[in-house]
């Protein structure tokens, strides 16, 4: 595990590798894992970009190969080691390739990455992903590199290569202090550092004026934002909060929607659900995983709150927004999960109706309390809870999607469909994903065009499935 306190970047240089290189040629980034990871992702793009790489046009032609990776569950990080495989016996033909493995499985592993897989220029942790270049010009040297010491992030200069033109990820805080005792996250993404709301609002503004329309606010526990910042207003509380950060950014022309994740429920507050509320750019769509619909198993997972206290701030969001969406993540199959326990998770489901919910069977996290445990149960069992309870997020989704038949919804196109031409695709302020005919009908002076990326239009929803929408221009 990687012990982020105390590992230092080292530099190892094997032998009879040092020949410089110093020609720039093309790269290819796959990305794994959360948000955060494709926002790094991108900053990263940014950087290789800067410093001369172009973009490969496919990832067996590409000169540096970069893969950010993910580890919340064993099966994200062995399709880690499948991929680098295939890029290892690549290198041993091609001794030019660059190889760098980035985010979480690299902090994880750290050094013994690198015994695993030798042909290995570059592990480096998520704290390091705006350092890119630096590391890059030591592997340039003929190092081998590894960089996973607690860092701190600093505000980042170069500019992202964002993949939409119309949506950009903002992260605002980084990292997690919570200790919920399933998960990998604090020891791989290290301690909580909120940006500064000046900071954040800049890279905002500029973003509009790039053009882009929508923000996603991003932190694993955004309602930490702000709480390792200084400050207390004259009533006595913390100076910086999501709540003061959603008022602070709200005004940057040209943006027209707002959204953040992830929340979670012990610190989700009312004056958070009011300001949703108050504050028209910001979408009628929360993200707030439960985990589990049992209070011990909310319990012995750490989590800090009960399901009635879940329920009542599902309550209160739709007192005060009516339409919003609701997603969720949710554990089954955790260490002593009782049937009963499992029951009441469905059971919650079912209750509270969510528009989507992300489901995974309990996987053991080396390092984790919970890995260690001895009620560990078994994999036919995890099978089994995960299907039945995905058959139910499915019927429970359609249940939501069927409001939606014959309503106005203003979509924000985002692109072409990838599987119609004819068709734009864009999403409700709900996040749901809508499409509709891509032809536009003509205006003056403009006979014929197609829907652009950023146009916001009015669609009467006519076909409604579990995920997604179709519809005809209103
Ligand atoms: N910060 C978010 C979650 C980040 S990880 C939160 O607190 O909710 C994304 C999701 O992966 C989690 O919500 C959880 O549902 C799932 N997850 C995390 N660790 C896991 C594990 N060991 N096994 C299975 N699922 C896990
Ligand atoms: Fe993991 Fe819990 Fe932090 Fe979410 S809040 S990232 S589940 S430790
Ligand atoms: Fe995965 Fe790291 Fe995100 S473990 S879920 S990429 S924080």
């Amino acid at each position: 595990m990687g012990d982020t306190g105390t590992m230092t970047a080292t530099s190892i240089t094997p032998p009879g590798q040092t020949a410089a290189r110093s020609a720039r040629g093309s790269y290819w980034i796959t990305t794994f894992g959360c948000q955060m990871n494709k926002a790094d992702s991108e900053r990263m793009a940014g950087i290789l970009e800067s410093m001369g790489y172009q973009e490969a046009r496919a990832e067996q032609e590409a000169d540096l190969v970069l893969y950010n990776t993910c580890t919340i569950r064993d099966n994200a990080e062995q399709k880690v080691y499948s991929y680098l495989g295939r890029q290892a016996q690549r290198k041993r033909s091609n001794p030019h390739l660059t190889l760098v493995v980035a985010g979480c499985v690299a902090q994880q592993e750290g050094e013994s990455l690198l015994r695993r897989v030798p042909e290995l220029d570059l592990v480096m942790g998520p704290q390091h992903a705006n350092r890119l270049d630096t590391l890059l010009a030591q592997v340039e040297q003929g190092q081998q590199v590894v960089a996973t010491d607690e860092h701190h992030i600093l505000e980042d200069i170069t500019t992202a290569r964002r993949d939409s033109a119309v949506c950009a990820w903002v992260n605002v805080i980084y990292g997690c202090n919570e200790r919920c005792t399933y998960c990998v996250v604090p020891s791989v993404r290290g301690r909580e550092q909120s940006r500064l709301p000046e900071a954040i609002r800049l890279e905002i503004e500029g973003l509009a004026e790039q053009g882009f329309k929508e923000i996603t606010l991003l932190g694993q526990n955004i309602d930490a934002y702000g709480r390792d910042l200084p400050g207390i207003t004259p009533e006595g509380r913390r100076a910086h909060t999501l709540t003061d950060l959603l008022h602070h950014v709200h005004g940057v022309r040209g943006i027209e929607r707002i959204r953040f994740a992830t929340s979670h429920p012990r610190y989700f507050t009312e004056r958070l659900i009011d300001a949703c509320a108050d504050l028209d750019k910001v979408c009628e769509h929360f993200h707030i995983p439960f985990q589990s619909g049992d209070d011990a198993v909310l319990k012995a997972m750490a989590r800090g709150y009960t399901v009635d206290r879940y329920r009542r701030i599902i309550e209160r969001i739709r007192t005060r927004m009516p339409d919003a969406a609701i997603s969720a993540d949710v554990i089954v199959a955790f260490p002593g999960e009782t049937d009963a326990q499992y029951r009441r998770t469905l059971d919650l489901i079912e209750e509270l109706g969510f528009d989507q919910v992300n489901t995974a069977a309990y996987s053991p996290r080396p390092g984790t309390p919970a890995a260690d445990w001895p009620n560990q149960l078994s994999e036919a069992v995890k099978v089994a809870r995960l299907q039945e309870l995905n058959a139910l997020v499915e019927r429970k989704a359609k249940e939501r999607s069927a409001r939606y038949l014959g309503r106005v919804e203003q979509i924000l196109v985002e692109g072409i469909n990838p599987k119609d031409p004819n068709q734009v695709m864009g999403r409700t302020r709900t996040n749901r994903l809508t499409f509709f005919a891509a032809a536009r009908p003509a205006a003056d002076g403009v006979p014929c065009a197609t829907w652009q990326p950023g146009d916001l239009v009015d669609v009467r929803i006519e076909q409604v499935r579990a995920f997604s929408l179709s519809g005809t221009l209103a």
